[in-house]
C-alpha cells in the first residue's frame, strides 16, 4: 500500500517480455484530467454500501454464535459506495504497486512498478528518472497536515536499503526506499517488520538516520509493545514502530504480549496525529496487508479472519474520530481469484462444505480459489474432505489451477465512505479517481480552486457540531479541519 509514498522502487521484471498499454496512458495527466473532470459533473446520489467482504461479515457473526449473514459489520455502516476499475495501464488484473500508485497517487501505472507514472518501465531502473509521481500523503504533508502509516506486513518485499540493490540497478539510477524524501512527512509509521537488512545502508543505519532528519523534534523507534504502549502522543512528535522480522503474525496467531493488533496500532497512530496537529486533517493510511497473503495462501480461514481483525481497527477509527469532521473511506486495492459458491444453508459454518456433493459424488467447501496450492487430485478425482476438518485454521482451499501462490482477480473493488464529503465516492470509477477525491475532499493537492468556496459549507457543519457538543472550537480558522482517515483493505507490495 504505503511503498508508494515512501519509496520509488525499480522492481527486476518477473515478465521477460514487455507489455505495453496504450501510449496516452504512460502521461500522469491522463489519468489527473480524469479526477478532475469527474469532479466537476460528480453529481452526488447516495447510494447504499455494497458489502466488500460479505464472508468476513459472516464470520464475524459467527464468532459471536449468530447465523452470521445478518450481521453488520462497521464497514457496513458506511452510508456511501462506489466502485473502482483496477487495472493496470499494461494488465488486466493488477499487483499492488501498481493499484497503490493509482488510488495514493492518482495516476495509473504499469504492473510492478509503484510512485513513478506508466512511462517508466517494468525493470528498466533508468526509465525511473523524471518519471516520478508524489502521493496524497505528500499533498497532505505539503500543506501542512498530519500523516501516518499503519500495516500489519512489510513495506516491501523486495529491496529493503541500498545495500541490497544490485549494482547494476543503482548505476542506471534506481533509489531505495529509504532515501526517498517522502518518508520524512510520516508522523507515524507503524509497520509490522524489523528488517535487519534495512538497517545497513551504505554503512549508516536508518533508524538512526531516520531520527537525525527530525531536527529538534522528538523522533521515537519502538520494537516491543512495553515500548509502544508507553509512546505519550503530547510528547512524541513522531514514530516508528517495527515489531516483527517480517511480516506481523497472522492476528489469530499473534503473540498479544508483544505484538499489538491492528486496531491498537491504528488507535496510537490517530492519537499521534491527531493529539499533535489538533485541528487539522490527518490522513491515516490503515493497511491490513495479511489479508492478501492469506489468500495468496488459499488459507481462507485466515484471510477471514484478518479481515474481521481490519473491521475491528474500522471500529476503532470511527469510535476517535467525529463524522461530522472526519472522512472515512474503506477500500480493497484489488480482488483475489476467490469465490464463495454452492448452496449452504443459512447460518452454516462459512469455512464448511456444501450440503449437495458435485457430479463425482464428493462434497466441496463454500470458498474456494480459481488457482492456487490447493490444487489436488486424488485418484484421478478431487480430493475427499468428508472427513478433513475445512474450519481448521490451516486448511487450504481447493482450486482449479495448480499455483504456488494463488493470483489476484480483476473484479471491480468497493469503496465505502463516511464523513464530509462521502458522496464523491460513488458510481464507477476508475482506481485512481480516489486519489483525486481525497485531495479534493480534504483540501490538499495542486487544484484548490474549490476550497474558496468550501470554508462556508464547511461552517455550516461546524456550527452543527457546535451546537450539539459545546466543548467544540467553530472558529473560522478552522474551516479546514476536514479529517481524512483512509482505511485501505488493502495489500502490500509482493
Ligand atoms: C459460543 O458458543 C460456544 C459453545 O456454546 C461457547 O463456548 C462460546 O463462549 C460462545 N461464544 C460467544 C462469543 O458467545
Ligand atoms: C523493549 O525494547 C527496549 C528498547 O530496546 C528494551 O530495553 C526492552 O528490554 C524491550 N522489552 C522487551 C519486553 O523486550
Ligand atoms: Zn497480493
Amino acid at each position: 500500500c504505503y511503498s508508494s509514498l515512501l519509496s520509488i522502487v525499480c522492481y527486476s521484471s518477473l515478465l521477460s517480455i514487455y507489455v505495453s498499454g496504450p501510449v496516452e496512458e504512460e502521461n500522469p495527466e491522463f489519468w489527473r484530467a480524469q479526477g478532475c473532470d469527474l469532479f466537476l459533473c460528480a453529481i452526488p446520489p447516495k447510494v447504499w454500501a455494497l458489502p466488500p467482504s460479505q464472508h468476513a461479515r459472516i464470520l464475524k457473526g459467527q464468532m459471536h454464535n449468530q447465523s452470521g449473514e445478518e450481521t453488520v459489520m462497521t464497514m457496513d455502516t458506511f452510508p456511501h459506495a462506489g466502485l473502482l476499475k483496477t487495472y493496470s495501464v499494461d494488465f488486466q488484473i493488477p499487483d499492488s504497486s501498481s493499484t497503490a500508485t493509482a488510488y495514493l497517487c492518482g495516476v495509473k501505472t504499469n504492473l510492478n512498478t509503484v510512485g513513478v507514472n506508466a512511462a517508466a518501465r517494468n525493470g528498466i531502473c533508468k526509465t525511473q528518472k523524471g518519471n516520478e509521481v508524489t502521493s496524497i500523503l505528500k499533498w497532505a504533508k505539503d500543506a501542512g497536515k498530519s500523516v501516518g502509516i499503519v500495516t500489519t506486513t512489510r513495506a516491501s518485499r523486495k529491496w529493503y536499503s541500498d545495500a541490497d540493490m544490485p549494482a547494476s540497478a543503482k548505476k542506471e539510477g534506481c533509489t531505495d526506499i529509504s532515501q526517498n524524501p517522502s518518508v520524512d512527512p510520516i508522523r507515524v509509521i507503524v509497520i509490522h517488520e524489523l528488517c535487519f537488512s534495512m538497517t545497513q545502508r551504505d554503512g549508516r543505519h536508518l533508524i538512526s538516520d531516520w531520527q537525525k532528519m527530525k531536527v529538534g523534534k522528538v523522533a521515537r523507534y519502538v520494537w516491543n509493545r512495553t515500548d509502544f504502549d508507553a509512546v505519550d502522543p503530547d510528547t512524541t512528535d513522531y514514530l516508528m514502530a517495527l515489531f516483527e522480522p517480517g511480516d506481523l503474525r497472522f492476528d489469530v496467531e499473534r503473540d498479544p504480549t508483544m505484538d499489538p493488533s491492528i486496531a491498537e496500532t491504528t488507535e496510537k497512530a490517530i492519537h499521534q496525529c491527531l493529539w499533535v496537529t489538533s485541528s487539522v486533517s490527518f490522513p491515516v493510511c490503515v493497511s491490513g496487508g495479511r489479508i492478501d497473503q492469506g489468500h495468496h495462501a488459499s488459507r481462507a480461514s485466515m484471510a477471514l479472519h484478518e479481515t474481521v481483525a481490519f473491521d475491528n481497527a474500522v471500529a476503532k477509527g470511527l469510535e476517535l474520530t467525529n463524522e461530522e469532521e472526519t472522512l472515512t473511506l474503506v477500500t480493497a486495492d484489488h480482488s483475489h481469484a476467490f469465490t464463495f459458491n454452492g448452496y449452504p444453508f443459512r447460518g452454516q459454518s462459512i469455512l464448511g462444505k456444501s450440503p449437495l456433493y458435485g457430479k463425482d459424488m464428493l462434497p466441496y467447501t463454500t470458498l474456494m480459489y480459481g488457482n492456487g496450492p490447493g490444487y489436488k487430485v486424488v485418484d484421478n478425482k478431487r480430493p475427499d474432505i468428508r472427513n478433513v476438518d475445512t474450519q481448521s485454521k490451516d486448511y487450504v482451499q481447493l482450486s482449479a489451477v495448480p499455483l504456488d501462490t494463488e493470483t489476484h482477480g480483476g473484479e471491480d473493488v468497493a469503496v465505502l465512505a463516511r464523513g464530509p464529503m462521502a458522496h464523491l465516492f460513488h458510481g464507477v470509477q476508475e482506481q485512481s479517481y480516489l486519489a483525486h477525491a481525497m485531495a479534493y475532499a480534504g483540501c490538499v493537492g495542486r487544484d484548490l480552486r474549490h476550497c474558496e468556496s468550501r470554508p462556508q459549507h464547511t461552517n455550516t457543519q461546524r456550527i452543527l457540531v457546535t451546537t450539539t457538543d459545546d466543548d467544540r472550537n467553530s472558529a473560522p480558522s478552522q474551516v479546514s479541519s476536514i479529517s481524512l482517515v483512509t482505511a485501505l483493505l488493502a495489500a502490500v507490495l509482493h
